[in-house]
């Protein structure tokens, strides 16, 4: 019969414990939370010879009157502008995905899964991420913010999403995007 203490995977674990009880932590404080509102544009272009958002799936189930399916995956990596125009100042990117998700043509929605990346101002290098249902016909959407990076570390919040211009042909849209977040 093999003993308690020369039964190596014992002691393995028994070392394992060890070394999880002695591991350190210290407590500290969290600066003071701060709110911060953010407004700007999305573009999603998707026709053209320099489309920001690709489909690289394409669902079987034809959404009725509408040139997506259900299963479509884009991937996106959008501008994000100070101004409606696609010339207004850039001030960051979405860079994330959206999936159409809802099987019901009469309620049309996304998974929609991107990270906003700043690239001017005090943002700059700072992301926020987002992770939401979209449901694009809905004159507005609210989506989780659910963290962040840089300035918006520990970042919670929403954004309300509105569709500025949404060729239905092309499936280009302009999107207007209020952000509101708490962060330290
Ligand atoms: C889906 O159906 C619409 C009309 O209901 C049609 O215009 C479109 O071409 C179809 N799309 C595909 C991918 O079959
Ligand atoms: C967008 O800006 C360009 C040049 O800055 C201008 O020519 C065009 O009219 C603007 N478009 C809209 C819709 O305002
Ligand atoms: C943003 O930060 C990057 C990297 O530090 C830098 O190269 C770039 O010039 C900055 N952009 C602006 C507009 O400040
Ligand atoms: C919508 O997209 C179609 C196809 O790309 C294009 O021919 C048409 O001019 C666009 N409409 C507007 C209002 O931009």
């Amino acid at each position: 019969m093999a003993s308690f203490q020369s039964n190596p995977l014992l002691l393995f674990l028994l070392s394992l414990m060890a070394v999880v009880a002695s591991a350190s932590g210290s407590e500290f404080k969290l600066g003071e939370e701060k709110a911060t509102r953010l407004h700007f544009y999305m573009h999603d272009i998707l026709s053209g010879p320099n489309p920001t958002a690709i489909r690289v799936v394409q669902g079987p189930l034809n959404l009725t009157g509408f040139n997506f399916n259900f299963g479509d995956v884009f991937v996106m990596d959008d501008p994000l502008t100070k101004g409606p125009n696609s010339t207004s100042e850039l001030i960051g990117r979405a860079q994330g995905f959206y999936v159409f998700a809802s099987q019901d043509s009469a309620d049309i929605a996304l998974l929609l899964t991107t990270n906003l990346v700043f690239k001017e101002g005090k943002y700059n290098g700072s992301t926020l991420s987002i992770l939401s249902r979209d449901a694009i016909f809905a004159p507005v959407r609210e989506l989780p913010v659910v963290g962040g990076t840089g300035v918006f570390r520990l970042a919670r919040g929403y954004a309300l999403l509105k569709t500025f211009s949404f060729n239905t042909t092309s499936g280009d849209a302009v999107l207007e995007l209020d952000v509101y977040v708490m962060h330290y």
